[in-house]
């Protein structure tokens, strides 16, 4: 079977998911969402009343200790930790609030990295989504994408996920909570957003999703086509 890795990097809210999963549905690829997995890792910090910032220590035990899976059958995969489906959690205020500081633990990083490399050998034909899927993950990936948009739409976009999911909104604290994010994402000493020096940078503020996916899927084709 043929490799095909597409990675699509960039900040919280710039339509990574659901780009990569569409994309990905349209290529006849898998889907693997990374934000999910320091969610689900986020879920159960919560869970068992572990604080990120003062017991770092704890989190990369719990993370070296529990086994993180997706169930492929699902469309798109749902995500386990154990023996739990942590699926309907990822997006509640609660595990979103500490997500960054989880994810900044840079033995957690190392966890994650593996176990994403890991899945990447099972599942070869892959949409990858996250912030450092294309610059430390898959560095040689054979198509990268780094999706970008302007704070407000980002938090337009988020505020419209949690409403489809039947969350209370707060556009200003989306806002708030974005900026934030990414201001700690940008500045963390390991693996910091940033877009890799070979992938397509492109502004999503003013297309639509559908825009976005038709526009990247014509450019895998036309770069990749030999590997679909
Ligand atoms: O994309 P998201 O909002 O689901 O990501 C949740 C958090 O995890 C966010 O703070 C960024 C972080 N993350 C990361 O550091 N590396 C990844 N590959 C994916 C997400």
């Amino acid at each position: 079977m043929q490799r095909l890795i597409i990675t699509l990097d960039g900040p919280a809210g710039a339509g990574k998911s659901t780009v990569a999963w569409r994309l990905a549905k349209r290529l006849g690829l898998e889907f693997l969402d990374t934000g999910a997995m320091y969610r689900g890792l986020s879920a159960k910090c919560v869970e068992r009343g572990i604080d990120p910032v003062a017991e770092d220590y704890a989190v990369v035990e719990l993370a070296r200790n529990s086994d993180f899976h997706f169930d492929w059958s699902q469309d798109p995969p749902r995500l386990h930790v154990g023996d739990t489906d942590v699926t309907d959690r990822l997006r509640d205020n609660d595990v979103t609030g500490q997500v960054s500081e989880v994810a900044a633990i840079p033995g957690v990083r190392q966890v994650m990295v593996r176990e994403q490399r890991r899945m990447g050998k099972d599942h070869p034909r892959l949409v990858t989504e996250g912030r450092d899927q294309g610059s430390v993950v898959f560095p040689e990936a054979e198509v990268k994408f780094y999706l970008d948009a302007s704070p407000t739409i980002r938090a337009q976009r988020r505020a419209e996920q949690l409403k489809a999911a039947g969350k209370k909104v707060d556009l200003k604290q989306i806002r708030d909570g974005i900026l934030e994010r990414d201001r700690k994402d940008s500045n963390r000493k390991d693996a910091p957003l940033i877009c890799p020096e070979d992938a397509t940078r492109i502004d999503t503020s003013e297309m639509t999703l559908d825009e976005v996916v038709e526009m990247l899927h014509g450019m895998v084709t036309e770069s990749a086509g030999h590997a679909l």
